[in-house]
């Protein structure tokens, strides 16, 4: 499979991988007990997309059979060392999450945080998410959004759009995930707005939720 993310940038992969560490434990502050409270009750096989440090860690249940993808390769030091550390069993595959490899309907649940800003094609992200989850299966999510259509703040995030995703290796400041979720044919998606104290300003619009297979 060619990877893009097999030729990562290593100066900013260096940096988003440092920046994510120096940022842990003030998201821990502001989304740990929302993180808790969901995958901190998942069981069986479980796949996190995007999982970068390995910041969700912490939060697994033992006994959580876990695969993650991670592409890129400036992540997985920390990415080990978390798994050791929560003494996780975690299976890492270093590719894009576009296909994942697993068959259909064979996990019982998704995992995915402040990933769907940055992925390439998040609407295909999306289905492979609902193809392998099982009937009833959950795909839980939090990720920074795009602010409403015609405000100030989608305005400066239309304007930063670009040098914001150069930097950040894809990461969108505008992205509509909310409507993305809304559209991608799961039964059930029960999803909270929030605006964040801790992310930088231009990012503040969050979403978390779950959405049912
Ligand atoms: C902003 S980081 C978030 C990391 C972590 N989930 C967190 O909450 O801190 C985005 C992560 O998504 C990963 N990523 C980017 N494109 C991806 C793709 N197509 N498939 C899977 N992961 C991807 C990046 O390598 C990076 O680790």
């Amino acid at each position: 499979m060619t990877d893009k993310h097999a030729h990562a940038n290593p100066v900013r992969g260096r940096f988003n991988s440092w920046l994510l560490a120096k940022y842990e434990d003030d998201f821990h502050e502001e989304m740990g007990e929302r993180k808790q409270q969901h995958i901190g009750a998942l069981n069986g096989t479980v796949v996190e997309i995007g999982a970068g440090n390995g910041v969700n860690f912490r939060y697994y249940p033992p006994g959580v059979q876990l695969i993650v993808y991670e592409p890129n390769p400036w992540m997985h030091e920390r990415l080990h060392q978390a798994a050791r550390k929560h003494s996780l069993n975690c299976e890492l595959r270093p590719v894009s999450a576009e296909q994942l490899d697993l068959p259909g309907e064979s996990v019982d649940a998704v995992v995915c945080t402040l990933v769907l800003c940055t992925v390439e094609d998040p609407g295909q992200i999306l289905r492979e998410v609902r193809r392998v989850l099982k009937p009833g299966g959950k795909f839980f999510f939090l990720e920074h959004v795009a602010a409403p259509r015609g405000s100030g703040l989608r305005r400066v995030q239309d304007l930063l759009m670009r040098p914001w995703r150069w930097l950040f290796e894809g990461c969108h400041t505008n992205r509509e995930t909310a409507a993305l979720l809304e559209a991608a044919g799961f039964e059930r998606v029960e999803m909270e707005r929030f605006s964040s104290q801790k992310m930088p300003p231009v990012i503040v619009p969050v979403i978390s939720g779950v959405a049912y297979r």
